[in-house]
């Protein structure tokens, strides 16, 4: 068979799609949507092989693929959806199983450029990746896998040691869904396409940087998953610092994938280990009673923390992380808070005025807004006036993060994927947290989380925002 088209960086595009684990929570809830809307936008162009323990039929995989499709809210066209179905079939096999390996060999027989995307428990990857290796799958194929990648700096090595056995760093995808989010390119994009913001994105001019990740609703029916893991290791050791990481990094001296993921690392390897001492964990009231959740576990279903980067540009300006879940709004932004203006001879200085400030939303939509110091002509003094726009305003609906993120492992596209080297930074600045954890302090549900993490940002004006409206 021929290879299919190259894409940008130099990788072809994949002819065969393999996904492991497609009976399980992840497909229902993403994945048979996120293929749907690209099969939808003609972006498709493959089979689509779903492997799994499970004894299913065909049919019994087409019927899951409507009813989770439907359930997500998305409306079906049956045209579109049959189009979808017509890529479809199905390996049934154990994963400790050999043979499996071999059916999906057959399965597949002929192409030349799979993707196999693991939609399964990360203490599984090691076995799988050896069965398709042992097949001689990996050789040419992209393996993409989903978080956690370990559980601290030590396990995040063994798993990359693992996997690298049996396949090289440069077809190994690591999802973080947050890369495939509209917000971090706009950031990019906003930070260097515009000259009237890099000039003010340093220490000069910015006082603290906020980034906040607020969800109005619990772990709902994942807590035996959430409660070994916790808040930090949920969303801020991968989600909230690549957020960081674009929000404090250089611009990229080129646009090839390597180059742009070595500047995330760079500006991460400048970030100063966490210091518990700057960390602050809730526990929000009734989360014990959850399903899957230990009786008397201590795990912080809210995280507050102060990270400190040590270059030039970032020096002495602290970057505020907040997350948690039960909180008062559902809401992410990062957030930059300027210097306030000097005491004018003229009389303009209002102490403890708010101070001007720059918010770049990505959830629940994705937009833009300013705050500044106005002053009406009957006016004694200047207030805050706020200037925004939301993207859908300015464009319309965009894709969905598992969308760009299939997309981009199909096409080859590693910018969209977490290196180690990242990886391992990410777990470096966030071990000593992990190592030295404060106790947890209880906050209410709706609340904004416990009263500890408001004396973190005190000497800087107190939390501001999130922008909600
Ligand atoms: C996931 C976490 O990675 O991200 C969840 O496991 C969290 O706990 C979710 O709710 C948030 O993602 P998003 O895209 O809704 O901000």
């Amino acid at each position: 068979m021929a290879p299919g088209p190259t894409s940008a960086d130099g990788q072809r595009s994949a002819d065969v799609l393999v996904i492991f684990g497609i009976t399980g929570d992840l497909a229902k809830v993403m994945t048979f949507r996120s293929l749907y809307r690209l099969e939808k936008r003609g972006l498709l162009d493959c089979p689509i092989v779903g492997v799994a323990v499970d004894d299913w039929t065909l049919d019994q995989l087409i019927g899951r693929a409507q009813e989770s499709i439907a359930g997500t809210g998305e409306k079906l066209d049956s045209d579109v959806f049959k189009r979808l179905t017509a890529r479809f079939s199905y390996v049934q096999g154990d994963f400790a199983d050999d043979g499996t390996y071999d059916r999906v060999r057959t399965a597949i027989d002929g192409k030349i450029d799979p993707v196999f995307y693991l939609e399964i428990p990360p203490f599984l990857f090691g076995r799988v990746v050896k069965g398709l290796a042992g097949v001689g799958l990996t050789k040419t194929g992209r393996v993409v896998v989903e978080k956690p990648f370990g559980h601290d700096l030590a396990s995040a090595r063994e798993l990359a040691d693992d996997l690298h056995q049996y396949v090289d760093e440069s077809r190994l995808y690591r999802i973080d869904h947050y890369l495939g989010k509209m917000g971090l390119e706009e950031i990019l994009f906003l930070r260097f396409g515009n000259t009237m913001f890099e000039p003010i994105w340093n220490r000069n001019y910015v006082s603290c940087v906020q980034i906040t990740m607020v969800e109005d609703f619990g772990v709902e029916d994942r807590g035996s998953f959430y409660d070994p893991v916790g808040a930090l290791r949920d969303v801020v050791v991968n989600h909230l610092l690549q957020l960081l990481a674009a929000a404090a990094m250089e611009s990229p001296s080129r646009g090839d994938p390597e180059t742009l993921r070595s500047a995330a690392t760079t500006v991460l390897s400048a970030v100063a280990p966490g210091d518990p001492k700057n960390y602050v964990r809730g526990q929000h009231d009734g989360y014990l009673s959850t399903k899957g959740v230990a009786d008397d576990s201590t795990t912080e279903t809210y995280a507050a923390l102060r990270l400190d980067i040590e270059n030039w540009r970032w020096s002495g300006v602290p970057f505020f992380i907040r997350t948690g879940k039960h909180l008062a709004v559902t809401q992410t932004e990062m957030r930059l808070v300027f210097k306030p203006s000097p005491r004018l001879g003229f009389g303009l200085h209002q102490p403890g005025g708010e101070p001007d400030q720059l918010v770049i939303r990505l959830d629940p939509s994705t937009g833009v807004q300013v705050s500044v110091q106005a002053k009406r002509a009957d006016a004694m003094v200047p207030e805050a006036i706020t200037l925004d726009r939301l993207f859908a305003d300015a464009g319309g609906e965009g894709p969905t993060p598992y969308e760009v993120l299939l997309l981009a492992a199909m096409q080859g596209q590693t910018a969209r994927f977490a290196r180690q080297d990242t990886v391992e930074e990410q777990w470096r600045i966030m071990q000593p947290l992990l190592d030295n954890p404060p106790p947890v302090e209880a906050y209410e549900p709706g609340s904004w989380g416990p009263a500890g993490a408001d004396d973190l940002v005190a000497d800087c004006g107190g939390w501001q925002g999130p922008w909600t409206a």
